[in-house]
């Protein structure tokens, strides 16, 4: 069904990879298309409770936007391109009702770094490396990541790193908090796959919230009270009182998403 990406679904993980190592797996029309029916996948399919998004190859995640697709675009064409990418791909992971996992083995440059933002974590081997090099090419980021790194690290580390271009590694991302997690390029995969079968043993529709409420972070009042509408929503759902009647019976808890 997809030429540049590879799926595969296990353990109720949609297991997404970019397969065009050849390229770096390069954000080309055809792997934004492909994302976006991806990412629809995961929202509709009762069966997948979470994704994760790799790239094919030992080196790279995603080494950016296909640059071959720039040459040609005026102003117009540019902020669409843009424009497209974020509603079809990078605010649709954001706000997938279902955690969404970056496992950046290698390369995360530009738009790759920014589709490794738009997930809901990451957790990148020892030999990847993030960078937002557009400035090099006379360009921005397009695909969110001046707002989400900004958010992420702050506005004087995104500002020094979105005008230098320069390249970190997994390390340093993990101390400025881009990445939760650094393991060995072969121990990457089963180690997001862990920590996402934790997360499905928890209360699905609470999850959603958790992801709503997050991206919904606002320094002002509105932020909290759209935490305590979600959290009093929470009481409607048969799986609160399963969590809370398993506590006092002393037994774990089997959620429902209901
Ligand atoms: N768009 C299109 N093609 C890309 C690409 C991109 N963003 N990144 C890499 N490629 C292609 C290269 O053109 C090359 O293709 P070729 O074999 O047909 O010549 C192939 O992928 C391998 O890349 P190469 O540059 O030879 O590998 P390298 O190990 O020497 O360097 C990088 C790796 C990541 C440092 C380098 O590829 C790079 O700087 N890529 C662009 C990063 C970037 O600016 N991204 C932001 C885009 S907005």
């Amino acid at each position: 069904m997809y030429t540049a990406l590879l799926t595969t679904l296990e353990k109720n993980t949609f297991n997404i990879t970019i397969n065009r190592p050849d390229k770096l797996n390069a954000l080309n029309k055809t792997v934004i298309e492909e994302l976006s029916a991806a990412i629809d996948e995961v929202y509709k399919n009762n069966e997948i409770k979470s994704a994760i998004i790799t790239g094919s190859g030992a080196k790279a995640f995603v080494a950016g936007a296909d640059i071959s697709e720039f040459l040609q675009l005026d102003a117009t064409q540019g902020e669409e391109l843009a424009g497209r990418g974020q509603q079809l791909v990078f605010d649709k992971i954001e706000n997938c009702p279902k955690p969404v996992v970056a496992a950046v083995n290698g390369f995360a440059l530009g738009g790759g770094c920014e589709l490794a933002l738009a997930c809901h974590f990451i957790y990148a081997s020892d030999n990847a490396k993030f960078g937002q090099p557009e400035i090099n090419l006379g360009l921005i980021p397009g695909y969110g990541g001046t707002q989400r790194l900004v958010q992420l690290i702050g506005r004087n580390k995104a500002m020094e790193l979105l005008m230098t271009g320069k390249m970190i590694d997994a390390s340093e991302a993990m101390e400025l908090g881009i990445v939760n997690e650094v393991c060995a390029p072969e121990k990457l995969l089963n180690k997001v796959e862990e920590i996402l079968q934790v997360i499905h043993t928890k209360a699905p529709l609470a999850i959603t919230k958790i992801i709503e409420c997050v991206n919904n972070f606002d320094h002002t009042q509105q932020g909290y009270d759209f935490e305590i509408k979600k959290f009093g929503e929470c009481f409607a759902t048969e799986d609160m009182k399963e969590g809370a009647s398993a506590f006092f019976e002393k037994r774990k808890a089997n959620f429902k998403g209901k």
